[in-house]
């Protein structure tokens, strides 16, 4: 039986660990060929494409730090090297999923930190969405997914407030993306996770912990596994008339 992503090749940003490597697996399991991206951490990264090609799917590790000015161009410039041959000049799916978050007040916040979160939270999704975008519409098909976050359309917490600012801006800009690309061929969406348990944010039963589970109507922290089901389900041919969607996937914490 073929699978929904065969001959699809798709990128996942910040793939060696946590949602980005479950995404990273799963796309592979519906057959997409994929690069899993890493800033600095190569033997996670061979972990994850070990993963997938032991359950027969095809990956490539590729390094570029997407904090950096040059990283996203580095990261474009190196998938034809990975994959090439039918693939030369393509890509067919992005995931925007690397993304970093420091706790604190906003007033104690630096100018670092500032830089630290937009740059690999907006520059580069930006950036990466637009050569991807230049590809997929010269095929006239493309999945373009954003990992925004269940702080890109509520602020229900304090202490996260460049965080949220971030997402708020991924937000807005898939939606305002989805309208301009609307009639290529190349659908444009989020998901926005609640809490995960990964080492971003554990389920470690510490007080915060507690918290955010109490936010939920589930009780519970999501499983990494569950925010790939989302972006597969995206992803899939037979979501085409789904466009500028930001699907909330937070077990009822912004209901
Ligand atoms: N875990 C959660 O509760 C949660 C909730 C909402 C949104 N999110 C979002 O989901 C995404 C993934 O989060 P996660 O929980 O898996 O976090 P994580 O910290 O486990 O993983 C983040 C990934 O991004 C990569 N990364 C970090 N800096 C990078 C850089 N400069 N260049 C390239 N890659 C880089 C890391 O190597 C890692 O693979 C992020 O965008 C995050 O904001 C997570």
């Amino acid at each position: 039986m073929s699978k929904s992503l065969e001959n699809k090749l798709a990128l996942v940003t910040g793939s060696s660990r946590g949602i980005g490597a479950a995404i990273a697996v799963r796309l592979a399991a519906e057959g997409a060929s994929v690069i899993v991206n890493y800033a600095a951490s190569p033997a996670r990264a061979e972990a994850v494409v070990a993963e997938i090609a032991k359950a027969g799917g095809h990956a490539e590790a590729v390094q570029a730090d997407l904090g950096s000015t040059e990283g996203p161009k580095t990261l474009i410039a190196a998938i034809d090297k990975a994959f090439g041959g039918k693939f030369e000049g393509r890509l067919d799916i992005l995931v925007n999923n690397a993304g970093t978050v420091e706790f604190g007040p906003f007033l104690e916040s630096s100018d670092q930190s500032y830089d630290k979160h937009f740059n690999l939270n907006v520059r580069s999704l930006i950036e990466l969405s637009k050569d991807a975008a230049k590809r997929m519409t010269k095929t006239g098909w493309g999945r373009i997914i954003n990992i925004g976050s269940a702080f890109g359309e509520a602020a229900p917490l304090p202490g996260v407030t460049l965080y949220i600012a971030t997402k708020f801006a991924v937000h807005g800009f898939t939606r305002a993306l989805s309208r301009e690309l609307g009639s290529t061929g190349v659908t444009v969406n989020g998901v926005q996770p609640g809490p995960i348990d990964t080492e971003l944010s554990p389920d470690d039963n510490g007080p915060a912990a507690q918290t955010m589970k109490k936010l939920t109507s589930v009780g519970r922290f999501g499983k990494a596994e569950e925010i790939a089901s989302a972006v597969a389900f995206l992803a899939n041919p037979e979501s085409a008339f789904i466009n500028g969607e930001n699907l909330t996937v937070d077990g009822g914490w912004n209901a």
